[in-house]
């Protein structure tokens, strides 16, 4: 994890104000930008806010928003802007980025050895990465706050009984009953409780020797070293001890911290306005707003419309941002949404994640690539090749094809050689886990097989094999990228 510095205290204030989404006003108004009207952390609620859920107890939402705004900070400011510069290096074409993990975490899958396990997938595709590519590779999780879906439909229907959705664990349960999916306001408690543990495990994961470049064997779990993937993986770690062995025999400090600590930055959708609004604190050291929640937060492609509350909240915070872009997208809207979002044109403010795919890359994403390179937006572009390519079997089991997805990042890498561009990173949906929710991949792990253990509380995720068999097709082509 990130190092806040000594000179950066933390900046939790409690602003004692109950955010908007309790009492219709937000905290103290700032001019946050000469380009557009006021901003301040409660603003948002006067746009439409599309997915979010209908509380039926709103004494209780708002004594959860009030509780939630005088609560520490989950990350601090400082650790955001260094990732801001990080992620300023990609759009630089200096760096490359890995934003990865669940669809939607859960409460109860939230133990020290599934954390442990979903941080060592992400460290060993990173590894690979960074061995085959040469160039650091930027890892944010999709972790420690990834509790909010959006849904296409605000119900669901079984045996002509009719409930609210499933909108992550944040809002309700999944199992389908009255009582478990009626959304529940302590559960906002619930998920910034389930937040901090997780994070806590993180940092001392990333700073206390378990991401030591040393221990790269050991990040090698059993049902993924035996796979091929898995001993070339061996191998390439072999490769990492020897060079290690070469620098210290060439009286080179391979104790540094570079080798010895990760740094991994949290992330998620920023769906559920209040929470994140509840969340944002000003900076003692800048007097900038920042949503603490997480280090990067980004926009959905449901809820990405330009006067929408989204766009209006995640403008006035200084956060690195993301926005995901699917094959409806526009030019025009993409370029309005760089104007409000980035309009100092900040490098590594904002992430653009296409996911548009396979098939449909060129026509889809290609003019925008165009449109806003030609804008001199500076942008991290990111691949997300898992949501274009979701179906459905005739069994009724959402899933996605490993191959789709590997070609949806190909056709990716094309358009950017074509435009001159950085490919800039890949945005999964992964876990360690031994799940059989995709198909394909090294195993080739067949329809019938989906039953075996497909575990996700919302889309399918690469499992552990999954995931480094693509780490290392990625890494091909990273490497050999203009
Ligand atoms: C997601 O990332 O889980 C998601 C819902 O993505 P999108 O907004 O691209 O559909
Ligand atoms: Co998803």
């Amino acid at each position: 994890m990130p190092t806040q510095t000594q000179s950066e205290p933390a900046d939790a204030l409690c602003s004692g104000t109950p955010p908007a989404a309790a009492t219709g006003s937000g905290g103290s108004p700032v001019d946050s930008s000469q380009h557009a009207p006021r901003w301040h952390p409660g603003s948002w609620a006067d746009r439409p806010a599309g997915q979010q859920p209908e509380w039926p107890d709103h004494t209780a939402l708002s004594k959860s928003l009030s509780e939630l705004g005088c609560r520490p900070p989950l990350v601090f400011a400082g650790e955001a802007r260094r990732l801001t510069d990080h992620l300023g290096r990609v759009c630089a074409g200096e760096a490359f980025v890995l934003q990865a993990g669940d669809c939607a975490e859960s409460f109860d899958l939230s133990t020290a050895d599934q954390i442990r396990d979903r941080l060592k997938v992400i460290l060993q595709m990173a590894v690979v990465l960074q061995y085959s590519a040469g160039l650091p590779i930027v890892k944010v999780g999709r972790i420690a706050g990834q509790f909010a879906k959006p849904r296409s439909q605000p119900m669901e229907t079984r045996d002509g009984v009719t409930l609210p959705i499933f909108r992550g664990h944040i809002v309700n349960d999944i199992a389908f009953d009255p009582a478990a999916r009626t959304p529940d306001p302590s559960r906002l408690l619930q998920a910034y409780n389930t937040s901090a543990a997780t994070l806590n495990l993180l940092r001392a994961f990333t700073r206390g020797g378990y991401a030591d470049l040393r221990q790269v064997h050991t990040w090698n779990q059993e049902f993924v070293a035996s796979s091929p993937a898995g001993q070339r993986y061996e191998a390439l770690a072999n490769g990492i001890d020897s060079a290690l062995r070469f620098m210290n025999a060439c009286g080179l400090d391979t104790d540094d911290s570079a080798m010895r600590q990760v740094e991994l930055y949290t992330s998620h959708e920023a769906l559920l306005l209040g929470y994140e609004e509840a969340m944002t604190r000003t900076d003692s050291i800048t007097g900038d707003w920042y949503d603490c929640s997480a280090h990067m937060l980004w926009i959905g492609e449901r809820t990405r419309e330009i006067d929408g509350a989204h766009v209006e909240f995640l403008r006035g915070v200084h956060n690195p941002i993301g926005v995901k872009l699917g094959p409806t997208a526009t030019s025009d809207e993409v370029l309005a949404l760089c104007e409000a979002l980035n309009p100092d044109r900040i490098p590594g403010r904002l992430s653009l994640i296409s996911r548009m795919g396979a098939g449909n890359v060129a026509d889809a994403f290609g003019p925008i690539l165009r449109a806003v390179t030609d804008a001199d937006h500076p942008v991290v572009w990111q691949c997300d090749p898992m949501h274009g390519n979701t179906y459905t079997t005739d069994k009724s089991v959402k899933t996605r094809h490993f191959d789709a997805i590997l070609s949806e990042i190909r056709e990716y890498f094309a358009e950017h050689a074509k435009a001159g561009s950085w490919p800039g990173g890949i945005h999964l949906e992964i876990t360690g886990d031994a799940v059989t929710e995709c198909v394909g991949g090294g195993d080739e792990l067949a329809q019938h097989q989906l039953g075996d253990r497909y575990e996700t509380m919302c889309d399918p995720r690469l499992n552990g094999r999954q995931s480094l068999d693509l780490a290392f097709l990625v890494a091909e082509l990273l490497a050999a990228a203009p």
